[in-house]
C-alpha cells in the first residue's frame, strides 16, 4: 500500500517538490531534430521562434553509431541556446537499450536545469515510469535542479495500451502521452507499412442491393487509429495530463497529415509531432482553435456569466455543459494569443487585459 500523501513527496532527499498539476503550456507541435547533425543544430536559434517544443531525438532514426554524438549534440544545443517560452524536450532511448542510462545521467548533469520533458519510448506499464521517476529525483538532487523534469510516455506497444490508465496516473511527473503508430502497428501485428494516417484497405461496405446484386456497393474507409487515440485521450484527461498524436510519416502528403492531425485535435489531443519542417505550419493551423468557433464560444460565455442555466445563442441551446465546451476553446485561444498576440482580434479577444 502506498499512502496517498506520499504520491506528491519528492522521491529523493533534496529533489524538488513534484508539481500538483503539470504546467499549462502551448504544445501544438513537438518538433523532432537529430542533434548529432551539426547543420541541423546550427538552425536551432531560428527554429526556437517557430515551434512550441523542440525535441532532440536520441532513439529510433538515430543510427547506433551516432547515439553518443546525438546525446552530446543535444547537451551542447541545450547549453548554447536560450529557449524562452519554447519547450526543450529530449527523446531518450528505450529502457532496455544499452544507451539509456548514460542518456539520463549525462543529460541531467549537462542540461537538466534547462530541460522541460523527457520523452520515454515503448512504455509498457507503471513500472517503467516508476523506474525513471526515482532516477530523475536522485539526479535532480545531485545536480541542484530545482524544478521537476517531466516524463512523457510514448504509447506504442499492446501492453502499453492495455496499461494506459496506470501509466497516465503513475506519477505526478507525468506530462502526457503520445501515440506511436509505427511501433504500435509493428508490435500489434497490424498489416501496414505506413506511419500513421489511414489505410485504403480498412473499410466498411454496404450489403448488396437484393434487386441488383452486381451493382457497386457503397463503401467507406475507416479510421485505424480511432480506438487507440480515444482510449489514450480518456486515460490522459482522467489523469489531468495531455494527449498527443505522434508522427505522420508521408511528408509528400500534407493533406493526409492535416486530416490525421485534425482527427486527433477534435478527439482531444493538444498537439502532434512534426518530423519535417513542412509539418510545422500544419500543426500550428490544426491545433490552434478555429477563430469562428472561438468567437461563438465567447458569445456563450458572455450569455451565461456564471456558467449555469439555459440560454439560446444563435438558435442553439446552451447550458452548463456547453459553457464548459466553450471554455475549452476560449482557454486554448488565450494560450495561443499569449504566444501569437497578432491573433487577438481574430479570436475576438480584444477585451482581454
Ligand atoms: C513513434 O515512435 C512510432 O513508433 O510511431
Ligand atoms: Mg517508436
Amino acid at each position: 500500500m502506498r499512502p496517498p500523501a506520499h504520491f506528491y513527496a519528492p522521491l529523493a532527499a533534496g529533489a524538488p517538490q513534484p508539481y500538483r498539476q503539470p504546467p499549462v503550456r502551448l504544445e501544438r507541435m513537438i518538433h523532432f531534430i537529430p542533434p548529432h547533425v551539426e547543420k541541423v543544430r546550427a538552425k536551432v536559434p531560428q527554429l526556437i521562434g517557430k515551434v512550441d517544443v523542440i525535441l532532440g531525438n536520441l532513439e529510433d532514426a538515430i543510427p547506433a553509431d551516432a547515439k553518443e554524438a546525438a546525446r552530446e549534440g543535444f547537451i551542447r544545443m541545450a547549453q548554447d541556446n536560450d529557449f524562452g517560452n519554447t519547450g526543450l524536450w529530449v527523446r531518450i532511448n528505450a529502457l532496455n537499450s544499452p544507451w539509456v542510462l548514460d542518456d539520463v545521467m549525462e543529460i541531467m548533469a549537462g542540461c537538466g536545469k534547462k530541460l522541460d520533458v523527457i520523452m520515454l519510448p515503448k512504455v509498457e506499464g507503471a513500472w517503467d515510469i516508476h523506474y525513471l521517476d526515482r532516477l530523475l529525483a536522485q539526479l535532480e538532487a545531485r545536480h541542484g535542479i530545482d524544478k521537476p523534469v517531466m516524463i512523457h510516455a510514448i504509447l506504442e506497444t499492446p501492453l502499453g495500451v492495455s496499461n494506459v490508465e496506470e501509466i497516465a496516473t503513475a506519477s505526478p511527473r507525468m506530462h502526457g502521452i503520445s501515440l506511436g503508430p509505427a511501433d504500435l502497428a509493428a508490435s500489434r501485428g497490424m498489416k501496414t507499412t505506413r506511419v500513421g494516417g489511414g489505410h485504403p484497405g480498412y473499410r466498411v461496405i454496404a450489403d448488396p442491393d437484393p434487386d441488383n446484386p452486381q451493382a457497386p456497393r457503397a463503401s467507406a474507409q475507416q479510421d485505424l487509429w480511432h480506438y487507440t487515440i480515444a482510449r489514450m485521450v480518456d486515460a490522459c484527461r482522467a489523469a489531468g495530463i495531455s494527449p498527443f498524436y505522434g508522427p505522420f510519416g508521408d511528408f509528400s502528403d500534407p493533406e493526409a497529415c492535416e486530416v490525421q492531425f485534425r482527427n486527433a485535435f477534435l478527439l482531444g489531443c493538444v498537439g502532434a509531432w512534426t518530423l519535417h519542417p513542412s509539418q510545422i505550419d500544419i500543426a500550428r493551423r490544426v491545433f490552434s482553435p478555429d477563430p469562428e468557433e472561438v468567437r461563438f464560444a465567447l458569445k456563450i460565455l458572455k450569455a451565461m456569466p456564471d456558467g449555469t442555466g439555459a440560454v439560446m445563442v444563435d438558435g442553439k441551446m446552451q447550458d452548463d455543459a456547453t459553457w464548459k465546451q466553450a471554455k475549452v476553446l476560449v482557454d486554448l485561444a488565450r494560450l495561443v494569443v499569449e504566444k501569437e498576440p497578432e491573433k487577438k482580434a481574430l479570436y475576438g479577444l480584444e477585451e482581454d487585459a
